[in-house]
């Protein structure tokens, strides 16, 4: 199968991608590798992905004729991943969730209307359409009162997937994604954030004595909910749904702590503050759903995730790269770089 990969670069893409290259698949993979965090880590990523079935190309998805012209006519699965991401800074810039999340998400879906051998478009939305609800959110909770800007663009992202699947027949799968965190994470998320404070000996801010709690849900659960739905289009008119992505457990971001203080074998300098304003107290996902539809078991405890974040971790910052890390098999330095 033929899949494009929208943010190859960023976390979960990165991992997304390499699944597929692990089974077979030919995958093209877009990013504009913006500054949000630090680009370097996206390129190692990127670097990690060098193979003859793997084509990259620098895309802005908010630049509608850049998307229009990846429209090659063999295309058979999205899976749209790119995104302004991040609950707290779109309080800090706006505009920029407009153009990544909201246009771009309506140039990737005039893409799907232009391929004629797609099957399904798979793509992110996000755990915060919940909002403030009580935990456990299931699908057909009400989902119209977001807390933040980010939570408002994902669920007009979902809402704009149904006019274009109800118009055009285009079969798609929105994930929310309840906190993902792992090796190559992402370094705007607390996980991350908290590690590298504690490693360098800077205090961390925790919120409200450490007792928010959230479902973290390791990157190998997620991939393998992402490509049991990418192989499982819905029918139905429309063809449409939603599923939650996540671990089905809510740990407090205190244990969280104690976790990563276990791991890197340092005390963390807590600071304590109010939760802000964008901020839920509580998050866990009902997965009924995706479990019923893919046979999905969040397999990873949040001890053994962590653990596996930190030796990673330690090997990034001290700018080592472990080979058992590339794509089995194959060569890291041969094959086609777009
Ligand atoms: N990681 C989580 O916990 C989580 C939770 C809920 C939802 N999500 C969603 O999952 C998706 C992937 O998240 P992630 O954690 O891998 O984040 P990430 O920031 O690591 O990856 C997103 C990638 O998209 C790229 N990108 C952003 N705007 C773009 C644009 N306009 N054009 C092209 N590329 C662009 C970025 O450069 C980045 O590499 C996002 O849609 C995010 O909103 C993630």
């Amino acid at each position: 199968m033929s899949i494009l990969v929208t943010g190859a670069a960023g976390f979960i893409g990165f991992h997304v991608v390499r699944a597929l290259l692990e089974r077979g698949e030919d995958v093209i993979g877009i990013d504009n590798i913006n500054t949000y965090y630090d680009p370097a880590l996206k390129q190692a990523r990127l670097d990690r992905l060098v193979h003859p079935r793997f084509r990259f190309r620098r895309v802005d998805i908010a630049e509608r004729e850049a998307v229009a012209a990846l429209a090659e006519p063999g295309l058979e699965g999205i899976v749209h991943l790119a995104a302004q991401a991040g609950v707290r800074y779109s309080m800090v810039a706006p505009f920029d969730y407009a153009a990544s999340n909201l246009v771009g998400h309506l140039a990737i879906l005039e893409l799907a209307r232009a391929l004629p051998r797609l099957r399904h478009l798979v793509y992110a939305s996000s755990s915060s359409v919940y909002g403030g609800n009580a935990p456990p959110f299931a699908e057909a909770d009400r989902v119209d009162t977001p807390l933040s800007l980010y939570a408002a663009t994902k669920r007009a992202d979902e809402m704009m997937s149904h006019a274009y699947a109800h118009l055009y027949g285009i079969a798609q799968t929105g994930l929310r994604f309840f906190t993902v965190y792992g090796p190559w994470g992402r370094p705007d998320m607390a996980y991350f954030s908290f590690a590298e404070a504690i490693l360098a000996g800077r205090p961390i801010t925790v919120y409200d004595g450490g007792r928010l709690k959230r479902d973290f849900t390791y990157i190998d659960d997620i991939v393998a909910g992402v490509l049991g739905c990418l192989d499982r289009p819905p029918g139905g008119t429309p063809p449409i749904r939603v599923l939650n992505i996540g671990n089905n457990r809510s740990e407090a971001v205190g244990d969280l702590v104690a976790l990563l203080e276990q791991g890197l074998g340092r005390r963390a300098m807590v600071v304590d503050a109010p939760r802000p304003a964008a901020d839920v107290m509580e998050t866990r996902a009902d997965v009924q759903a995706i479990a019923a539809l893919t046979g999905f078991v969040p397999a990873t405890p949040l001890a053994e995730g962590i653990a596996r974040f930190v030796a990673w971790f330690n090997d990034w910052k001290q700018g080592r790269f472990a080979a058992a890390d590339a794509v089995p098999g194959l060569s890291l330095d041969a094959g086609p770089r777009g």
